[in-house]
């Protein structure tokens, strides 16, 4: 009886618990096909299951002419200039392209976000500021630069945006490119790479994707009337083949064209770069659209490749309308432009996964990722004598110069982030100034009292050399911080400005232990170098820049960024001492002309060609400041055993930390081509970035990418590997290269 009992029990719980999980499965079923998208006949398209391109076709073939000519243009200046109009669904960004509500085409809201989501302050939002892209170059770790996407593509969607436009990878050809602090270095492999990740970053979250200036803005001089010329191998193996390579990594949504002429034609209708080069060759399947006002015709430009007008509709509204019915521009070519945009959207996930209500930043984890990227970008020049890392015991410092009793320095124009509070230097709220220098609320001052709690940390304005100097005699250390400002729309002279040298030579002369921080957004003059016993270059730091600043001087961190740019000793030993159209512009000011007339039109030829940065003063037999790939440690590092494996073509090596402090080491692989490359300098031609604990050695294999071996053969008009000796050299930095051997390739 009892057994029986038991056994009705039994049974009795299993079918509860079988109807149980049933009704839960039932449940969640249910409560699934309640939160899926609809996915009705009417609109086939929105069938996830399809590939982009076939969702891409079914929803073309529903519009009208007039919804095509809609989705390939922009809506006017709106909020980037006073008084213009703005369209009431914009998200108050650069660019807002309405979508199609009646197919589901949800708009496009983009916004600049090369190192942060800019015009946040108009809303009273909040955006975290990222080191500078360049600083990120100077980690050459592409984890970083997938976290720096990241942190940008989650911000922008939280923000209401749905594309980027920031991934600048234009080569810092130019070292007085008041831009190249948005872009990624000297070099096509790194920048490249670096520029490529952060785009994956920024798309991994749903958000489109972008790449620009698309080609050859190397230069802000005269930037909307250069008439850039090149011989094409060096432009295949130089600057596009940075796009190329970024390209290649994230298949960005975007490619923006530049506002410069290239060959005598503007970017935005080149039918080199975009149709041959950007479209056939690298196969990019995303859509082209102008820089801001870059855009100068209507059926050239869309014959010739670009697919969408930014800002305004000047010739992609009824003149593109009118080209098409007159024939002049053939619908397939509008179709082209639309099915590109609309392909991306479904393959970037902004039409499945539409930005939701406008939510609020994490500033704690955009803090925590931005200081993280800065410890890691944070490149240590000089440190005689050990004088880095400081003690904690340190009785006395003079902190002088470069407001670091309040902020960070933040690099100006379209990618400037509004700093939180307003300009740390001047605080009321609202948007960054055009052209006017902003300080980030992090104070070096405020982390390296807290690093040293029991010294005497004193500031110093720095605007009186004699009274930084007298404070510096009085303290055991003096850091003193140099500033330079560079921004969009202008090059910079690479002297340090506001008579900074003499401060340095003065705090030099009054104490021996000087360090100096440069927050930089290109390379500098150092005129100081061997009056001073320690150097680090913190470029723009971002949110997290004084933590960061004083967690390498104190050793709570190790350096480990390395150079993306070759610091010159002096503006004569580049390639055009003098830049390209300064003539011009040193004779309108003389002429008096008001500021914002443009010059007239001339031209750049950059006979220099492949030759940026390093590969130039290799080739030229001239002495860098500090090399390409350069960067201190607090550790030290031995490199062995190169080994050469021609058929897979790899390469390994050994590294050993030989010092007493765990720490991150970037070893660099250069090729010298055989010499019927007629290549007179090396490149780099593959990395690692590795940890390591003290005494630690690693042994690291790492691949050759055969693009990076290989010369643009004009006649073939394609990437050949040549047959011959190639040189391999590994080390520290394009000038320190111990290890040495020889690849051979035999087809
Ligand atoms: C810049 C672009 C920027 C655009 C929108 C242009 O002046 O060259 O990089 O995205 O403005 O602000």
């Amino acid at each position: 009886m009892e057994l029986l009992k038991s056994t009705k029990r039994v049974v009795l719980l299993f079918a509860v618990a079988i109807f149980l999980i049933l009704s839960i499965r039932f449940a969640t079923h249910t409560s699934f096909a309640k939160t899926a998208p609809p996915t009705p006949a009417s609109r086939p398209w929105m069938n996830a299951s399809l590939s982009p391109d076939d969702r891409a076709d079914l929803v073309v073939a529903q519009m009208t002419l007039n919804e095509k000519i809609q989705l390939v243009h922009g809506t006017g200046w709106g909020v980037l200039r006073d008084g213009d109009p703005v369209p009431p669904r914009s998200n108050l960004g650069a660019g807002y392209t309405p979508g199609i509500d009646r197919l589901g085409i949800p708009d496009i809201n983009l916004a600049d976000s090369a190192t942060g989501v800019r015009l946040g302050a108009i809303q009273s939002r909040y955006s975290t500021l990222l080191p500078s892209p360049l600083a990120l170059a100077a980690t050459w770790d592409l984890q970083s630069a997938n976290l720096y996407g990241e942190v940008i593509g989650r911000e922008l969607r939280d923000q209401g945006f749905n594309m980027s436009i920031g991934g600048g990878v234009d080569l810092a050809r130019e070292p007085r490119n008041g831009r190249n602090w948005e872009y990624a270095g000297e070099d096509p492999l790194l920048a490249g790479s670096i520029v490529g990740y952060l785009a994956k970053g920024v798309q991994s979250q749903h958000v489109m994707g972008d790449i620009k200036h698309y080609a050859l803005n190397d230069q802000e001089t005269g930037r909307t009337v250069v008439n850039v010329s090149m011989d094409k191998r060096a432009l295949r193996e130089s600057d596009l083949l940075a796009f190329q390579i970024a390209i290649g990594i994230s298949d960005p949504a975007g490619v923006m064209c530049s506002y410069n002429k290239f060959d005598g034609v503007y970017a935005c209708e080149n039918d080199y770069l975009l149709n041959e080069v950007l479209k056939k060759e690298f196969a990019f399947k995303g859509w082209v659209l102008s820089d801001w006002g870059g855009a100068h015709s209507t059926v050239p430009a869309a014959n010739n490749g670009m697919d969408m007008e930014q800002p305004e509709d000047k010739y992609f509204g009824d003149a593109l309308k009118k080209a098409v019915q007159s024939g002049q521009v053939p619908e397939a070519r509008v179709n082209d432009m639309v099915h590109r945009i609309v392909r991306t959207m479904f393959a970037s996930g902004v039409i499945d996964h539409p930005v939701l209500p406008r939510r609020v930043v994490d500033p704690f984890k955009g803090l925590e990722d931005a200081q993280r990227i800065a410890e890691q970008s944070i490149v240590l020049l000089r440190n005689s004598d050990k004088v880095l890392p400081l003690s904690e015991k340190v009785r006395s410092i003079a902190v002088i110069g470069s407001h670091a009793d309040v902020g960070v320095l933040s690099g100006g124009g379209s990618a400037q982030v509004d700093a939180p509070g307003g300009n740390a230097i001047d605080p009321k709220p609202g948007t960054a100034e055009w052209q006017k220098p902003m300080y980030f609320p992090s104070s070096p001052l405020k982390y390296i009292r807290q690093a040293a709690p029991k010294a005497k940390v004193e500031y110093n304005a720095g605007t009186d050399p004699a009274s930084a100097a007298a404070l510096a005699k009085s303290s055991e250390v003096a850091i003193v911080f140099v500033n330079q400002f560079t921004a969009e729309d202008a090059d910079f002279p690479l002297s340090l400005p506001d008579n900074q040298d003499a401060l340095v030579k003065a705090v030099a002369a009054a104490n021996p232990r000087t360090i100096v921080v440069i927050e930089s957004g290109t390379t500098i003059l150092m005129p100081w170098l061997n009056d001073v016993k320690g150097v680090l270059a913190a470029w723009y730091p971002g949110i997290g820049g004084g933590q960061a600043i004083a967690n390498i001087l104190f050793g709570a961190v190790n350096p480990s960024g390395k150079l993306p740019i070759t610091f010159t000793n002096s503006e004569a030993d580049l390639p055009h001492p003098q830049l390209p159209g300064m003539d011009l512009l040193l004779k309108a000011r003389a002429d008096r002309v008001p500021p914002d007339t443009p010059l007239p039109f001339f031209d750049a030829h950059y006979s220099e060609g492949a030759r940026v940065g390093y590969k130039w003063f290799e080739s030229e037999n001239r002495e860098p400041l500090f090399p390409f790939g350069f960067g201190l440690s607090y550790t030290t590092f031995a490199y062995s055993n190169l080994k050469v494996d021609d058929k897979q073509k790899k390469i390994s090596f050994s590294v050993k930390n030989t010092g007493r402090r765990a720490g991150d080491d970037v070893i660099q692989v250069y090729a010298q081509l055989p010499a019927v490359s007629g290549e007179s300098f090396k490149r780099l031609v593959a990395w690692i970035h590795t940890s390591l604990d003290p005494g630690e050695s690693k042994t690291v294999t790492l691949p050759l990418d055969p693009l990076c071996l290989s010369i643009f053969d004009t006649q073939k008009n394609a990437f050949t590997q040549l047959k011959g000796d190639y040189k391999l050299f590994a080390g520290s930095s394009s000038r320190d290269l111990p290890l040495v051997a020889t690849l051979k390739l035999t087809e």
